[in-house]
């Protein structure tokens, strides 16, 4: 009856069926328990539910199911707008919500071309964007991605998008090559786009500062606005004690996106948050400088009062504190299991509430089409793991405040995951 999302119609097994979530774990119809130590997708940020967004939803419900939000407002979005627009440093001036991360990049997107629409420069139409990206299965989103088995049958689809290496180090070649290309090309170029310090599902590649900081300021000398996909790397993500990856790596994007951990994983709803400088050319009363763009669901208030419950949850449980611990807890566990299996993994690696390694292909491809990922997937679950491999890489984004006990077993699953591999 469903169709599952990036699933092969054949050969994945049958989908397990989940009938309860609390906490760090799910259960599945039979009564077993099993830890997602993903997340489910990155969202569950506090846990599956949460009691008190649990209560926040359930007492939205009581007064407001929805109203539209052009012409409307309501309390919660513009409380989970004001509370967006404090944690940001107040760096940004007004918060566009959408449904999901993928209409939070598309927003970003079209705000930055209308930008320059805007300003009487509408040859300022390119996107750059990094080889390894992913930003969303939407066609805007798409075009501004790597190319890879995701997006092949659609290329006819995508609009044209100068392309450079993910630069991992300040010394990275691609960034000369990016300098060089907007020498020439900077009165063709709208913005560039990044997942600042992890592009997450190429496989949790790690980005110094430095080198987002050269793309800041490539951005600021060619006069090209620079985006931020924080679906991934927002909400507490990267650690350090900061909300987003631009305030961990001191860059300052013109606009990001959110989505994922925004209301903790309880509803969906995502937010485009825009700086001064580009919601200014939005100020006017002319008709033809409004930006037409908004879903039906748009700041849902229900969405939105699981919003502001997570966000209350970061202070209340002190969950930036909480990431800071989880990432030495994580680094010490694959250090352990590095010292077992250093032939096996590669690159053992820790930011925040991310924590991943790349399994050393045999006679397999790595990539997303590396044979061992599925049996990795599977076995896992038999051991009352969730866990969902990159390809070659494996990796873990718990719930922030999963326990120890829970976050230890599953490092004991990628233990002897590792120690069954090809023996
Ligand atoms: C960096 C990044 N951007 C955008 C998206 C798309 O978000 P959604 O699946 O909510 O559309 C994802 C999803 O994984 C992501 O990791």
């Amino acid at each position: 009856m469903i169709w599952h999302p990036f699933t092969r119609q054949l050969g994945e097994g049958e989908p397990l069926k989940i009938v309860r979530g609390q906490g760090e774990y799910l259960y599945d119809a039979t009564g077993k328990k099993l830890i997602d130590a993903i997340a489910s997708w990155w969202t569950v940020i506090h846990g599956h539910n949460h009691p008190h967004i649990v209560e926040a939803i359930r007492r939205q419900l009581e007064t407001l199911d929805h109203v539209m939000l052009a012409g409307f407002t309501h309390e919660n979005a513009e409380v989970v707008a004001y509370k967006l627009l404090a944690i940001s440093d107040k760096i940004f001036e007004r918060v566009f919500f959408s449904d999901n991360g993928s209409t939070a990049v598309e927003v970003m997107l079209k705000l930055a071309l209308q930008y320059w629409h805007n300003l009487a420069q509408p040859q300022k139409q390119e996107i750059i964007h990094f080889s390894s990206a992913y930003h969303g299965d939407t066609v805007g989103a798409m075009s501004v991605a790597g190319s890879s088995l995701f997006n092949a049958p659609f290329s006819s689809l995508l609009f044209h998008s100068p392309c450079f290496k993910y630069p991992c180090k300040e010394d990275d070649p691609s960034l000369e090559e990016l300098e060089r290309y907007l020498k020439m090309h900077s009165n063709e170029t709208a913005a560039i786009i990044v997942e600042p310090l992890i592009a997450a599902v190429s496989g949790m590649q790690f980005q110094e500062s430095d080198a987002l900081k050269r793309i800041e300021d490539l951005a600021r000398r060619f006069d090209v606005l620079l985006l931020f996909d924080e679906v991934f790397t927002g909400m507490g993500r990267v650690g350090s004690g900061n909300y987003f990856a631009y305030q961990k790596s001191a860059t300052k994007p013109d606009i990001i996106a959110v989505a994922k951990g925004l209301t903790g994983g309880a509803l969906p709803l995502a937010a485009t948050l825009v700086n001064e400088k580009v919601y200014r050319e939005f100020l006017s009363d002319e008709p033809l400088r409004a930006f037409y763009h908004g879903h039906t669901m748009t700041g849902n208030p229900l969405g939105c009062a699981a919003a502001v419950a997570s966000l209350e949850l970061f202070e209340k449980e002190d969950r930036l504190k909480g990431v800071m611990d989880l990432e030495t807890h994580m680094r010490a566990l694959w250090n352990s299991i590095a010292i077992r299996h250093g032939d096996k993994i590669s690159a053992p690696r820790s930011m925040g509430a991310v924590s991943a390694a790349d399994v050393n292909p045999r006679s397999e491809k790595s990539g997303y089409t590396f044979s061992a990922s599925l049996h990795f997937r599977e076995m896992a679950r038999k051991q009352g793991v969730i866990l969902r491999p990159l390809g070659n890489v494996l990796y873990v984004t718990p719930p922030y405040n999963i326990s120890k006990e829970a976050l230890e077993a599953v490092f004991d699953v990628l233990d002897e995951l590792l120690t069954n591999y090809a023996d």
